[in-house]
């Protein structure tokens, strides 16, 4: 039996816990050739809401181009893979494909060819100097309007849409021009869809909401939150209950609640604390022992910590002592008042000091400021490092 607890891959639309709201703006932006930003903490599910609404898009006949920015090292490189991507997605004999590439993305100069035993295209830039990043955006802004000559081709029913994962590279690769070379071109666009999708929250909202930037809305934004608790305690539920396992009610399961709490219900952690768990019980060899009890799920957090120790110890002695004892507060107050003359002394500096620790733990995705409710609170990227904190660091 499979372990329906799955994480650090891509997931499936039935696989995913609630997110419809989510999938549906990003199959509509598409569809109506709008544009979208998709902003949302690591590891909350981003690319997994990117891949369900392209399975849906391209069932209902759509060319959907998607890509992960930090897959490339430089803009050009990525400008090839869009026409490779287009090619390989247009339908018709290779021959027709050839001609529609050469003539949509002429200014790139594309040499296609197509290999049969691979069934794959891959495309040569016949251009210009690829040496700087100005060439290297100037080409991927090419690629970008000879998608939207592909797209305008296509009939209305067909639309054609661009996904970029980690978008925030894509300015890191080719800097503050390239922001307003790529939007001056995006803003032209009136049949292609762009969905563009990041995690260093910090850096895209900048990006995104400042109304110097090129890109301020230039799209509608779309935060990713949470899952809703309840919904993922009932997934939890669930899954273990279907795979034979006494799940005690009595408690109002306590041992799944456990889990969304130790995981801070970061998706992502909930899956690999879910996933140790059922293992677990999995080798269990009698009715107690295939119970899922709080105390498994103490146990299984205790044994990952353990486990990620080495990456923890390297993490935590590369910081200084000051972002050691910010840490450390940021667990003792979870995350409010870290501006407290309290907070202040814990840490031997003054406020300001606490801040820009703060900062600079951000700035190392470490840390994360979530809004809500008007009120701000510093969160850490993966909660299981805070408990290995907990446990191996200091006593608090
Ligand atoms: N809606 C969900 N329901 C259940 N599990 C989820 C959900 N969303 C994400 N996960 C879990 O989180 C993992 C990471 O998801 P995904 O890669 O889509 O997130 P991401 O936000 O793109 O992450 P990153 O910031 O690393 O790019 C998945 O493999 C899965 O285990
Ligand atoms: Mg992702």
């Amino acid at each position: 039996m499979e372990n329906p607890f799955q994480f650090g891959r891509e997931l499936g639309a039935d696989e995913l816990v609630d997110r419809d709201d989510e999938i549906d703006q990003v199959s509509a932006t598409i569809r109506d050739g709008g544009k979208l930003f998709v902003i949302g903490p690591r590891r909350y599910g981003k690319t997994s809401i990117l891949k369900a609404a392209e399975d849906r898009l391209v069932a209902a006949g759509a060319i959907l181009l998607r890509y992960d920015a930090e897959a490339y090292p430089s803009l050009d490189v990525l400008a090839a893979a869009l026409v490779a991507g287009a090619a390989a997605r247009l339908k018709g004999s290779i021959e027709r494909t050839g001609d529609q590439i050469r003539t949509f993305f002429a200014r790139l100069r594309p040499e296609a060819s197509f290999s049969v035993s691979d069934r794959q295209w891959t495309v040569k830039l016949g251009v210009r100097d690829t040496e700087n990043r100005a060439g290297q955006t100037e080409l991927l802004v090419d690629a970008l309007d000879g998608l939207e000559k592909l797209a305008a081709a296509q009939a209305a029913n067909s639309p054609v849409g661009l996904v970029i994962d980690e978008f925030q590279k894509i300015i890191e690769l080719g800097g503050a021009t390239a922001e307003a070379q790529i939007r001056a071109a995006i803003q032209r666009h009136r049949r292609m869809g762009y969905v563009f999708a990041g995690s260093k929250t910090h850096l895209l909202t900048a990006m995104t909401m400042d109304a110097g930037r090129p890109f301020y809305r230039l799209g509608a934004l779309r935060f990713i939150g949470p899952v809703p608790r309840d919904q993922f305690a009932e997934f939890l539920h669930r899954r273990f209950v279907e795979s034979g396992f006494n799940v005690p009610a009595s408690e109002g399961n306590t041992a799944v609640q456990l889990i969304l709490d130790l995981a801070e219900e970061v998706p992502y952690n909930v899956q690999v604390l879910a996933h140790a768990s059922w293992d677990q019980l999995r080798a269990g060899r009698n009715v107690r022992e295939h119970a899922l009890e709080p105390t498994v799920v103490e146990q299984c957090m205790e044994r990952l910590v353990r486990q990620y120790d080495p990456f923890y110890t390297q993490l935590w002695n590369g910081l200084t002592a000051i972002q050691q004892k910010t840490l450390v507060a940021v667990i003792r107050e979870r995350g409010s008042n870290l501006q407290s003359m309290k907070v202040a002394r814990d840490v031997g500096k003054g406020p300001s000091t606490v801040a820009r620790s703060i900062e600079a733990l951000k700035m190392r995705d470490i840390l994360r400021e979530e809004e809500h409710l008007g009120n701000v609170r510093v969160r850490f990227e993966d909660p299981f490092f805070a408990r290995w904190i907990f446990r191996f660091t200091v006593a608090l």
